[in-house]
């Protein structure tokens, strides 16, 4: 038994080097979004939500961005870094998020809507970032909301959650996407209920993906980089996590001392809530996607330019 785990131990290891080594000879950046699995968290040369990835896939000199994250993002990436070849380990790394707005459909929804800005969260495929006037995350959708006049007629999309609760803190009215994540409504409000009875020093801190139920019960909301400080900040020390469970491997790396409890979803009695898309990323994938340079994200120009407006102006707003 000792055996095996040492030598899956030293496995794990040359995987690491080759994975390193591979970065040096190509000039190969690995990118990974806080829900990536621990180890590709630790690899990564940046790791960090939605926002920061897309800031970083702007600055870069690598000559390849390794993508450790779901497809949207790897678009994301190639949208403002076109002349750079983006790799992600997974092709199959999707997002229900992006899924349940399907470009034909929004487009036709907006045309419900004429003389409405359109905000899109940035958890949306390339087409549907064409079709939008800004994009946001859930790090500076409330700012870039309240860089409008307070009568704007905005479309908010896809997720009817996180808009839901911008129009609640801006006192905003914007017409809402039908769209949501199904790791966040997964969250069980019974159960977090039980768990801050069983800890009652422990705070929840939510990501606003999560259904309003969920909401109302936390001590604060914020995206994944926002809780990850707000953890890191706080003299408390005990926190109920009320989104992806990846993010709590940087919150222990960064406060040792404290406590990080991942809230349970409704169905599972494993407590915990991880994104199967962003876990279909492993070690071996990410080795293989650098030694072939496959599986690459590639966007047609005409469509790359139209999606680009959308976040180029996000970037200049946050
Ligand atoms: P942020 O990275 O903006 O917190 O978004 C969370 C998410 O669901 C990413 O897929
Ligand atoms: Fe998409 Fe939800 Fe997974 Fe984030 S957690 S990638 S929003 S499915």
């Amino acid at each position: 038994m000792l055996k095996n785990t040492s030598i899956e131990i030293s496995e794990k290891n040359n995987l690491k080097e080759k994975i390193q080594k591979l970065c040096k000879e190509k000039n190969a950046v690995i990118m990974a979004h806080y829900y990536q699995p621990n180890d590709i968290q630790d690899i990564a040369h940046f790791v960090g939500d939605s926002l920061a990835l897309a800031q970083w896939a702007k600055q870069t000199n690598a000559d390849i961005i390794v993508v450790c994250g779901v497809h949207f993002m790897g678009e994301t990436a190639k949208i403002l870094s076109p002349g750079k070849k983006v790799l992600i380990p997974d092709l199959n790394a999707g997002c229900s998020l992006a899924d349940s707005c399907p470009a034909d459909k929004f487009e036709e929804f907006i045309r419900q809507y004429p003389g409405y800005k359109v905000i899109s969260y940035v958890n949306t495929t390339a087409a549907v970032k064409a079709l939008t006037d800004i994009c946001v995350t859930s790090t500076n959708a409330r700012k870039i909301v309240e860089q409008f006049p307070s009568d704007a007629k905005l479309i908010f999309g896809p997720d009817k959650n996180l808009g839901d609760y911008i129009n609640s803190t801006t006192g905003r009215k914007m017409i809402l996407w039908n769209g949501a994540c199904h790791v966040h409504e997964q969250f069980s409000l019974e159960k977090i209920l039980e768990l801050k009875a069983q800890y009652p020093d422990a705070l929840v801190l939510a990501h606003p993906e999560c259904k309003k139920p969920v909401l109302m019960v936390a001590d604060f909301i914020g995206s994944t980089q926002a809780l990850l400080n707000y953890a890191t900040q706080s003299e408390k020390r005990r926190f109920i996590i009320v989104t992806e469970s990846g993010v709590i491997h940087e919150m222990k790396k960064k406060n040792p001392g404290k406590e990080f409890i991942p809230a349970p979803p409704i169905d599972s009695s494993c407590g915990c809530s991880e994104c199967n898309f962003m876990r279909l990323n492993t070690m071996e994938k990410l080795y293989n996607c650098l030694l072939n340079e496959q599986p690459e994200i590639l966007i047609d120009e005409t469509l790359r330019r139209k999606a680009e407006k959308s976040i180029l102006q996000m970037l200049e707003m946050s």
